[in-house]
């Protein structure tokens, strides 16, 4: 079967090659349609062969799509924007938007929305200057693109606004599939860079946003916002900056569930992403907006409760991650560097099914714990599925909920002290425990586990070895 499949390959491979041949050979004086109505052929041969070996044919078409009456790509340049950045081309923009929200619609995307069929406003590769943000039409629209190009904030521009805004209206979803592409976005100190309000599967790729003074991007009520791809920062710097304690803005502030930001950089901001939703989720993204000791925070989690964030693969680089109540965060594969630590803090105590594995840590040999408790304002009291371990830390001290350790005493006692190994003080809800012995089999019992501390005694003297395991946190089975 293998073999005779194998000649047939051969085969076909052999006529493709005779073909194509020919094809080369015969295209510097057979028509075009000739040509593709060729290709069409050899496809599906090719195409039945596969089917025949069991994987689906690959679907071939070289049938040339409808041309549009007109393009329904806007080119700045052409509604009299400004390339050059001098003069204020707002207006240009807007008609253009507005234009573009005009093409010939292709039905719907989520009902209401209307299919703008790919519609554009490109930029052509120029600075605009404007003095309102760029809104659009508060008719609905999907499938629409801005891109290739760059925005300045005139120096009247309002400082609570953002240069781009879906802005719709009304609660309901005016906006779907909307994309901003290849921009560069210079709030010029005089608000945000893009709001992102109430709309529906969004995307920003490929941007670099600066100067903002209030957000680099705000996702506010969104729904599956994609921000890949994109640097965001106040100052453009590469660390180090004198102007760093004074940094200040928050790079994406998603006050929304469901979104993704996927390999950013927030080079300069007092917070590098906050979050304040559900089901977020943020992979590869490097912080070094503005380190700790200047008051800066790499990530924020503030959905106390309710968190339901994973963070992945990303780099916190001399700024941390905050979170408060954590209840389901997943922190796993990140680099913290620069004595960068994770920040559980307590609003009232709750911290549920927190993963905190797999990350790397490297600090200055000051003693600075990986992972750290702020109990002002209450105590955490509900500690249930927390687990932070497998992680490791170097010139950091290492926190963990579970621990391991092993102790040799010559006498009736034997005490392991997890105190600094265990992350919450006084917790410990599962001991394991063995007492290896070379000589005689004594009685011996777990006495105390008061303080992380853990004492086993014996009957009477021996010279033996404990072995402890001991874990913070309970997981309750039902059946
Ligand atoms: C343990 O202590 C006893 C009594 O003090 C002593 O005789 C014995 O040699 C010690 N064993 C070891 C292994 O140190
Ligand atoms: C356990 O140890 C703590 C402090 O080390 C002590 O105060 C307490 O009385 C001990 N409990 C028992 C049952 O020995």
């Amino acid at each position: 079967m293998v073999s005779k499949n194998t000649m047939l390959a051969k085969l076909i491979l052999a006529f493709l090659y005779v073909n194509t041949v020919l094809d080369y050979g015969e295209s510097s004086y057979s028509a075009l349609s000739d040509y593709h109505r060729k290709i069409r052929w050899m496809a599906s041969i090719k195409a039945s062969f596969i089917s025949r070996n069991g994987a689906p044919p690959t679907p071939h078409s070289f049938s040339t799509a409808p041309v549009l009456a007109s393009s329904r790509v806007h080119h700045a340049i052409e509604y009299g924007a400004d390339p050059t950045g001098k003069l204020d081309s707002t207006n240009a923009l807007e008609q253009a938007i507005s234009d573009a929200f005009r093409s010939p619609v292709e039905g719907q995307l989520i009902q209401g929305v209307a299919d703008l069929g790919g519609a554009q406003l490109h930029l052509n590769g120029g600075t605009y200057k404007i003095s309102r943000p760029l809104c659009l039409p508060k008719t609905s629209g999907g499938n629409f693109m801005i891109l290739g190009g760059s925005l300045t904030a005139s120096p009247d521009f309002p400082t609570d606004r953002h240069l781009i805004e879906l802005l719709p209206s009304s609660d309901s979803y005016l906006y779907e599939d909307i994309t901003l592409k290849d921009l560069m976005i210079d709030s010029n100190f005089r608000g945000g860079g893009i709001a992102i309000v109430n709309s529906l599967r969004t995307v920003i790729d490929n941007c670099y946003i600066s100067h903002f003074i209030t957000n680099g991007i705000l996702i506010q009520g969104s729904h599956e916002t994609f921000v890949k791809n994109t640097f965001i920062g106040q100052h453009i710097n590469i660390g180090g900056d004198h102007r760093e304690k004074d940094f200040s803005g928050v790079g994406i502030l998603i006050k929304g569930n469901d979104n993704v930001v996927t390999d950013v950089v927030v080079f300069s901001a007092s917070i590098g992403i906050m979050i304040q939703g559900q089901a977020n989720m943020l992979t590869g993204v490097h912080c070094y907006n503005k380190a700790t000791r200047w008051g800066g925070t790499g990530i924020y989690i503030q959905a106390p409760g309710f968190t339901q964030t994973r963070i992945a693969n990303s780099y916190f680089d001399f700024t941390g991650i905050i979170a408060e109540d954590p209840v389901q965060l997943h922190v796993t594969g990140s680099f913290f560097l620069g004595n960068a630590f994770i920040l559980l803090k307590s609003i009232v105590g709750v911290a549920f099914g927190v993963n905190i594995v797999d990350n790397m840590f490297s600090g200055d040999y000051t003693g600075v714990p990986i992972v750290q408790l702020d109990q002002s304002n209450s105590p955490f009291t509900t500690i249930e599925q927390v687990i932070v371990d497998r992680n490791n830390a170097r010139g950091m001290e290492l926190k963990s909920t579970v621990a391991r350790r092993s102790v040799w005493s010559n006498g009736t006692t034997w005490t392991v002290d997890f105190s600094q190994a265990l992350l919450f003080p006084n917790l410990i809800k599962h001991v394991q425990y063995t007492l290896q012995a070379e000589a005689s089999f004594p009685s011996h019992i777990l006495r105390n586990i008061s303080g992380n501390r853990v004492t086993v005694e014996s009957l009477w003297p021996i010279s033996a070895t404990l072995h402890v395991t001991v874990d913070q946190s309970t997981v309750a089975y039902t059946l």
